[in-house]
């Protein structure tokens, strides 16, 4: 039999208000407690207009501090509310299975332990990069890694599918403490794909707008350039296919 508490994490949408779904908004609502780990102040407010119950996640990152520490007090901060028999709701933006270790481990402890916990889906970064840039995955075959581990690990890349790297913003902080990358960390990563890529093959540096009216960062350069592109903790870069056959 379940025990009292409970747990749902939940996607806010990367777009303010618009891309959140009414499940999930609705969990927000209901809830004891609502955990917080977005990217914006606004996206913050908005969820304590819909819960003033509200206790942020951010508060646990810090530079230099590794972002497994983070991830374990953050799980801690969330079980305790659980296991004090609370109604739980765990908000992550984008999705929150996607490229979040967080809300994925918290949810197996509390199933382990015998809690009745689950996840309800979101509009990712993902989601957002095929509508902007108007790439159907299924086309060509679309590959996903954290940009660090693809410089560190052997990954088997097929260049003639879409190869997406995430977190280029702090491309290869491999001790998991920095919020920002450098030139020299970028070159290092241009070079890996030189292994892979002609010098002047396109690629594009993508950040979705986070609100309504604004534009979205799709930003086409040759990957010989790449050292020298300005990188936020919101930049994807998408390798487009090599050969683009015609299906
Ligand atoms: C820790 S992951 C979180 C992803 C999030 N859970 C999601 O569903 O989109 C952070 C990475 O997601 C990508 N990302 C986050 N916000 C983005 C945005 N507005 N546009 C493009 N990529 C974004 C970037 O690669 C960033 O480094």
């Amino acid at each position: 039999m379940n025990k009292k508490g409970r747990l749902v994490c939940v996607g806010t949408g990367i777009k303010l208000m618009v891309h959140m779904t009414p499940i999930s908004k609705q969990q927000i609502e209901q809830a004891d407690i609502v955990f917080i780990a977005v990217a914006s102040s606004l996206m913050g407010s908005w969820i304590k207009e819909l819960n003033s119950n509200i206790h942020d996640l951010g508060q646990y990152y810090g530079e230099g501090k590794s972002r497994l520490d983070t991830y374990k007090e953050m799980i801690a901060a969330i079980m305790k509310e659980v296991r004090s028999g609370k109604n739980v709701c765990a908000a992550f933006y984008g999705h929150p299975g996607v490229f979040a270790l967080a809300p994925h481990k918290v949810i197996e402890i509390a199933k382990k332990e015998g809690y009745q916990a689950h996840m309800e889906a979101g509009i990712s970064a993902e989601d957002c990069l095929y509508a902007d840039l108007a790439i159907d995955p299924g086309r060509f075959g679309c590959q996903h890694y954290e940009t660090t581990q693809f410089m560190v690990h052997n990954k088997n890349i097929e260049p003639s599918a879409y190869l997406v790297l995430w977190q280029i913003g702090i491309a290869g902080d491999q001790e998991l403490t920095q919020f920002s990358t450098t030139e020299t960390k970028l070159g290092a990563l241009r070079d890996k794909l030189f292994g892979i890529y002609p010098e002047d093959h396109e690629v594009i540096l993508y950040e979705s707008s986070t609100v309504l009216l604004k534009e979205s960062r799709i930003e086409k350069i040759k990957l010989q350039e790449l050292a020298n592109v300005e990188t936020s903790l919101e930049t994807t870069l998408v390798i487009p296919p090599l050969r683009n056959k015609k299906l």
